[in-house]
């Protein structure tokens, strides 16, 4: 049986290989295939090059027709889109002027997300996790990072991951778990300290049990998690061999210390970090992840993406798809409006949702084109890669391959 199968002419192919973790980029870094193809077999490449090349009597053809540009399938590295009910409120709220604290008394915030999520059953979340990752795998996203989180408790926090193993095992994006049990105190425990605890205690080994997760998260933020409080409780998921990541200087410094200190795979937000945190960040193996969703939904600064890179730091781009601060959920949308606020290369956007997320992840066998990875891909219906954020996500992939079958 014939198990080769090549893909293309691409009128440019994007293999986003070659091209280092850290630092800035500049297009004319970008390599380029004119006239591309991927050979594949069993959802993994085999070989990446020009089309013409790849031919021979022992493949099997799939035909692109017209002008196409390709490059590996896109990575959120950061989203709760595990959550029950809406903040539509707290949004009219915000934009109407009222504060943080007039929004959590009249019920809103994170904590309204829990009671909401708290309602909801298992199988009622995994659908919602299934509706939105289709939607962002329509639009190119093969590979989803997913937190817990709005359960705050042992039992609603495996609920949310129970949920989110259920909908990975139907969806045909890739979903990667995060516990984010240290989202915020809960308000129905008197001590958090007992609370993370607890977590530690009681949640963590069941996560290992049941292998529901291997990353750990936590709020660092005063309105959360100070840095002395979360850092037994990094302690303890590290000596277990949870990998760390944090989310780090929202609106107070701190958190990227403490995400460098524990060696995090990567710290996210970072919308208040100054220059020492940059600094910081830069000269560590922990990737910087900006959240321009939570920008636009919230109304803030951008992450300072462009000194991060200037100063030699890895840069990620994520959605932070959620009910409260980053409602839209348009990963590529909101990275090409990114780029041009920070000033950012179409490398480097297109870098911070493919390679470099998935480094954030620890996933070294996607974001690239190259032999041996997943035959994750997709296509826009345009003959020059600069059109695609030029379009600010309006440009919508034609084909979305994933583990080489094209989906839908
Ligand atoms: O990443 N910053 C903390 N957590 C989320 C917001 C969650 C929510 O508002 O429901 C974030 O923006
Ligand atoms: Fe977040």
């Amino acid at each position: 049986m014939n198990k080769l199968q090549l893909i293309g002419p691409f009128t440019q192919l994007l293999p986003m290989t070659g091209l280092p973790l850290k630092g800035a980029l500049k297009d004319e870094q970008l390599p380029i295939i004119e006239n591309g193809g991927i050979l594949l077999s069993r959802g993994k490449i085999i070989n990446v090059g020009v089309f013409d090349e790849l031919k021979s009597d022992d493949v099997k053809i799939y035909h692109i027709e017209g002008a196409h540009v390709c490059l590996p399938g896109f990575v959120d590295s950061h989203t709760h889109i595990c959550f029950g009910g809406t903040r539509a409120r707290d949004y009219a709220y915000r934009n109407a002027g009222k504060t943080y604290l007039e929004i959590a008394k009249a019920g809103g915030g994170i904590w309204d997300t829990v009671t909401q999520t708290r309602k909801a059953s298992q199988v009622e979340l995994a659908k919602g996790i299934l509706s939105r990752s289709q939607k962002h795998l329509k639009n190119g996203v093969t590979t989803i990072e997913v937190k817990s989180g709005y359960g705050l408790s042992v039992n609603e926090e495996l609920k949310m991951l129970r949920a989110i193993k259920q909908a990975n095992e139907i969806s045909n994006a890739s979903l990667i778990p995060t516990c984010l049990a240290a989202h915020m105190k809960p308000k129905d425990w008197n001590h958090q300290k007992e609370y993370l605890e607890e977590i530690i205690a009681t949640l963590f080994p069941i996560i290992k049990t049941e292998n529901l997760a291997q990353r750990v998260d936590a709020f660092v933020e005063e309105s959360a998690f100070s840095p002395e409080e979360i850092k037994p409780y990094f302690q303890k998921a590290k000596e277990m061999g949870f990998d760390i990541t944090v989310h780090a200087d929202q609106f107070t410094t701190g958190g990227s210390q403490v995400a460098v200190d524990f060696d995090a795979v990567s710290a996210d937000h970072l919308e208040a970090s100054t220059e020492k945190e940059i600094q910081l960040l830069a000269k560590s193996n922990t990737i910087a992840t900006a959240l321009p969703g939570a920008s636009i939904g919230l109304g803030c600064a951008y992450t300072p993406a462009r000194r991060i890179l200037n100063a030699g730091g890895a840069l990620s781009i994520a959605s932070d798809h959620n009910p409260g601060s980053a409602p839209m959920g348009d990963l590529l949308t909101q990275a090409s409006i990114l780029g041009t606020f920070e000033k950012l290369s179409n490398t480097e956007v297109l870098a911070g949702i493919t390679f470099r997320a998935a480094a954030a992840l620890r996933l070294a066998d996607r974001g690239k084109l190259e032999a041996g990875a997943k035959a994750d891909f997709i296509v826009f219906p345009t003959d020059n890669y600069q059109e695609i954020t030029y379009h600010q996500g309006q440009l919508k992939p034609s084909e979305v391959w994933k583990n080489g079958e094209p989906i839908n």
